[in-house]
């Protein structure tokens, strides 16, 4: 018999995203939509399990669209990775009435939803929101495309120095281990080397490639280095290495850091959060509970948690020919 959802709780976990707000905001009007309470969960499964509710209309979400961050705040819940934290979580949700919930999260936060789904028979549904887009069974996470745009616009502005002095750049972005961010921003950026974790470049290669750079009368070079890579050297000390061993470069540093997860949501997040909320909402009313929504080939798609959590997004290999085509 089907289980009529008469209220649904929604919550942001693990690292913010832009895009976060959108899909809360989404959540929320759809709900309205269909007759359904919905209700605010502050600070992830930490405030589950505080029983931080806050009950929201179409109204309490207005002028967040374009908005970065969370306005329910995230966290990451030690104690909601033990039975007794789920289980307060669980009588909390229910001393509220609310009967589902809605996570916008990554992949560690599907994982303490598919487990709370399989303690309890509790529906939820999973928005994937994260900048680094490794999440499988979706093309785009949400805040992927801001933090693409973000990185891009920052790396045009290091060119200015690289190439008014003469300088080579080493540019660490985020992503976690993949590489989706620094590949897409090194070829949007135009940058000379991209060493992602999935291909191991190897440091004589990249020498090579530099010494290669610097013989075709390159003045200045960006090497966009990911966090995960795996070339076994830091950014500094990849610094350090050419100090010693390539005179003809002098080089800089650039660690950009958390300022690749803020700032106001691009319009492909808006609309791909908007999107995803009612599709999540909407599952969830027709009795589909334990699923991701993800984007393919511009449709909405369902994919069951325990693939979404297994798998990773893989690199684009034609990506990674274009890239090196483009730094000839
Ligand atoms: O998952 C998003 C992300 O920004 C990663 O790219 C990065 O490695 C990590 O979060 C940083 O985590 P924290 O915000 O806990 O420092």
């Amino acid at each position: 018999m089907l289980q009529t959802i008469k209220k649904i709780g929604v919550l942001t976990s693990g690292g913010d995203a832009p895009g976060m707000n959108a899909a809360i905001r989404s959540v929320v009007r759809a709900c309205a939509f269909h007759d359904i309470k919905c209700y605010g969960i502050y600070r992830g499964y930490e405030g589950m399990i505080d029983g931080d509710f806050v009950e929201m209309d179409a109204r309490s979400v207005k002028g967040i669209i374009n908005k970065g961050g969370t306005v329910l705040k995230s966290a990451r819940s030690n104690k909601f990775r033990t039975k007794e934290g789920r289980q307060i979580a669980y009588d909390k949700l229910r001393e509220a009435g609310i009967d589902a919930f809605v996570v916008i999260g990554g992949d560690g936060s599907f994982t303490g939803a598919m487990i709370f789904n399989q303690e309890f028979n509790f529906p939820v549904m999973g928005i994937p929101g994260t900048i680094d887009n490794d999440i499988y069974g979706t093309t785009h996470t949400l805040g992927y495309d801001t933090a693409l745009n973000t990185v891009v616009d920052v790396i045009d502005k290091i060119r200015d120095t690289a190439s008014s002095h003469n300088r080579l750049f080493f540019i660490e972005v985020m992503g976690r281990d993949v590489g989706h961010i620094a590949l897409n921003v090194g070829i949007g950026a135009g940058a000379e080397e991209i060493l992602i974790p999935e291909e191991d470049l190897g440091l004589d290669r990249l020498v090579e490639s530099l010494r290669r750079s610097k013989a075709s009368g390159k003045s200045s070079s960006i090497v966009i280095v990911a966090e995960g890579d795996k070339i076994g050297k830091s950014v500094f000390e990849l610094k350090d290495y050419v100090d010693e061993n390539m005179a003809e470069y002098e080089v800089r540093v650039s660690v950009l850091g958390h300022m690749q997860r803020g700032g106001s949501p691009s319009c492909f997040d808006r609309v791909l959060a908007s999107r995803m909320g009612v599709k999540a909402v909407e599952s969830l009313i027709t009795g589909k509970s334990n699923y991701m929504v993800g984007i393919k080939n511009d449709v909405m798609d369902l994919t069951p948690f325990d693939q979404a959590v297994k798998g990773k997004s893989k690199i684009n290999m034609e990506l990674l020919r274009v890239s090196d085509i483009m730094s000839i």
